[in-house]
């Protein structure tokens, strides 16, 4: 049986008609840049969320660096996140001009470990970027409280957690801002690349809306310098057609999820665990093996596509060799780097197909 990592075919065939209608529409109205679907998603999610702003941006990279050169983060400040994620989450801060500092993972969750974070603060410390990772919530309540002792902001990077939750809250609704993408393969995918920022918080929707768009809301009349990042109107129209079903598509996930966990229990494998009192929505189901390389292959062999998130680290990437960090800097987030992979995870995995990865991983 073949099994891919991610499997976009089969969600468009499941809403093929509405998908189809969507470009049309947009096609027919010429209506490619702003506008009426832009303006339309942007509430459709805005309400979704509970939250009094969302600004569409043209992925979820730029909704990061947005928001942090809207908070005036730059040269000379640091800025704290979490050693394992995607380079978005720290390229941004050096593009706001401003330096990453990493900091190790919690062995249970994956995500930034509250404890250590009090340490990696200096004088020049003016953020915090927790990764939800995977789709698991950080320990939003430490790290917020740390935020409040060191006036510090807190940009949630949301771009793997749509509709995860912590504490009964969503996450990206916790600090001042959080950051979407909506990247093909995301829990909420576009066509393409998309991406938003949500926040409560009146003057930085203002100014994020105003940098995104060439510095004005108005025609001609550029209040700041700004950049062009947009959510295509395209892409809007496919994500309005596509919300309907969001919250079906992840109760599908921790669906397959606990199926992953009842019949991977005596595996051997380290599987996912879930925060208490939150809500993991599976962007990627990640599974941790001693003998990660051979599990993988043997995988492979058998028609099951697996991927790992992610094979360096952050801190120990060429990009941050400046840095001089060593992986006995983050001895967690290292360790796990040599052992994570990510099994096929996605609402339209059927059982047949969730059984016959775990027979897979029985054999071996
Ligand atoms: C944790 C994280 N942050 C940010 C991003 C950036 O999103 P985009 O690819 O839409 O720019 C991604 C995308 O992969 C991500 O996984």
């Amino acid at each position: 049986m073949n099994i891919p990592f991610v499997d976009l075919r089969s969600q468009y065939l499941s809403i093929k008609k509405d998908i189809d209608a969507a470009i049309s529409s947009v096609i027919e109205e010429t209506a490619f840049v702003g506008g009426k679907y832009v303006d339309d998603f942007q509430h459709q999610f805005q309400e979704l969320y509970g939250v009094k702003y969302c600004i569409p941006v043209a992925n979820g990279t730029d909704a990061i660096y947005i928001v942090l050169k809207m908070l005036g983060i730059g040269a000379g400040d640091e800025v704290i996140t979490t050693a394992s994620s995607w380079i978005s989450t720290s390229e941004t801060i050096t593009q706001a001009g401003a330096k990453p500092v990493f900091v190790d993972i919690e062995p249970a969750y994956y995500t930034i470990d509250p404890g250590k974070i009090e340490a990696a603060i200096t004088a020049n410390t003016k953020a915090i970027i927790p990764v939800h990772l995977y789709g698991q919530a950080a320990e939003m309540d430490t790290i917020m409280a740390i935020a409040k002792k060191y006036k510090l902001a807190v940009i949630e990077d949301c771009a793997q957690a749509h509709f995860s939750e912590y504490k009964g809250k969503r996450t990206g609704t916790i600090g001042i801002a959080g950051t979407f993408s909506f990247y093909p393969g995301k829990n909420l995918g576009a066509y393409g690349d998309a991406g938003c920022i949500i926040t409560n918080d009146d003057e930085l929707a203002r100014k994020c809306r105003l940098f995104s768009n060439h510095g004005s809301l108005k025609k001609h009349q550029h209040e700041i310098e700004g950049i062009n990042s947009r959510l295509d109107a395209m892409q809007a129209a496919i994500l309005s057609a596509k919300l309907p079903h969001i919250h079906q598509w992840t109760e599908q996930r921790i669906k397959n999820a606990a199926l992953y966990d009842q019949l991977l229990l005596n595996s051997g494998l380290g599987l996912p665990v879930v925060r208490p009192e939150s809500r993991h929505t599976y962007h990627l189901y990640v599974v941790r093996s001693r003998q990660r390389d051979l599990l993988q292959q043997k995988l492979n062999e058998q028609g099951v596509s697996t991927a790992i998130h992610y094979p360096t680290i952050l801190p120990l990437l060429p990009a941050y060799s400046y840095l001089s960090h060593k992986p006995a800097d983050f001895p967690v987030a290292y360790q796990y780097q040599q052992e994570i992979l990510s099994l096929p995870m996605y609402p339209e995995l059927t059982e047949e197909q969730i059984n016959y990865v775990a027979e897979v991983i029985g054999g071996f």
